[in-house]
């Protein structure tokens, strides 16, 4: 049995996954990229490889993909993080045609072919407002953890319409909010809805055709997947491995790279 490795080093969160010769994934790991980059990649790499059971040796080709994919020193070959969603995402819900990966830093909206090719993209452009990011800031404004953003969000009555378009900002405007009495919970679903509203114009320039696969950490929020579903009128694909489908998408092109190496001594012997 081979098995591959993709480690998808973002600029928030680096995240590894191993693949065993049939696509399935057999380990991976996750954690913050931090000022050390390299050091994240080779130790999100260890520890999938801890979480498979399985030997560095063990593993032929190692694909990084992301914004730090030149520091993944230890891998095969560099593979972009808009290809790496989009066969990710094409692989765990085979009838995608759109994706929109939100991350740490970037939102991409992108249109794949059934094949899982590249079609068109489009992301944000230096500007965070529209990603994770706004989020985080919206977090710590608030003091209440990432992972119960989404819950809280959507506990909401009424909506408060965030006005901001910079995330620089965004801190300052729900504090405001706060000081003039209105609830945590219709803020944060405020904040929800601008980020979705933000998408919606990135989405539209790829179309959005069904079925949307929503990927990328922000995906675990359940809130921005609501934001998002009402936003586009259609339901979303979502899954546990969502947030590692950059690194599943690499691992995809690295057992391709092994299957494909082993043609010409298949032809040999026959
Ligand atoms: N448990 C969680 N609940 C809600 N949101 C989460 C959770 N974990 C991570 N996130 C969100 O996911 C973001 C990180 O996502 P991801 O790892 O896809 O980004 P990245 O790949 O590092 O960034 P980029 O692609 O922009 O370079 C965080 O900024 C945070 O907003
Ligand atoms: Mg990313």
């Amino acid at each position: 049995m081979a098995y591959s490795g993709g480690v998808d080093v973002g600029s928030t969160q680096t995240k590894a996954v191993i693949l065993d010769e049939d696509g399935a994934i057999i380990g991976r790991s996750l954690t913050d990229t931090g000022a050390n980059v390299m050091a994240a990649a080779k130790g999100a790499f260890r520890d999938a490889l801890e979480d498979a059971g399985r030997m560095e040796q063990e593993v032929e080709w190692v694909i990084g993909t992301g914004y730090g994919r030149y520091r993944v020193t230890f891998g095969n070959d560099q593979v972009t993080e808009i290809s790496c969603h989009g066969r990710g995402a094409v692989h765990l819900h085979p009838d995608t045609r759109t994706v929109l990966d939100m991350g740490g830093q970037d939102t991409k909206a992108i249109k794949v072919a059934p094949s899982g090719e590249i079609l068109d993209f489009c992301m944000n452009d230096k500007c965070a407002a529209g990603t994770g990011r706004f989020l985080g800031a919206a977090s710590s404004a608030l003091g209440i953890p990432l992972p119960d953003l989404g819950p809280t969000a959507l506990k909401a009555r009424k909506s408060v319409r965030i006005s901001t378009t910079c995330t620089v900002f965004a801190e300052s405007e729900v504090l405001a909010w706060l000081g003039k009495g209105k609830k945590v919970e219709d803020i944060l679903w405020g904040v929800h809805q601008s980020i979705a509203t933000r998408s919606m114009g990135l989405l539209r320039r790829v179309g959005v055709v069904e079925e949307v696969t929503f990927t990328g950490g922000v995906s675990k929020n359940e809130g921005m997947v609501k934001a998002l579903e009402d936003a586009t009128g259609v339901s979303l694909n979502i899954s546990p491995e969502g947030h590692y489908m950059g690194a599943v998408g690499a691992a995809l092109f690295a057992l391709d790279h092994i299957l494909a190496s082993r043609i010409p001594k298949a032809v040999e012997a026959s």
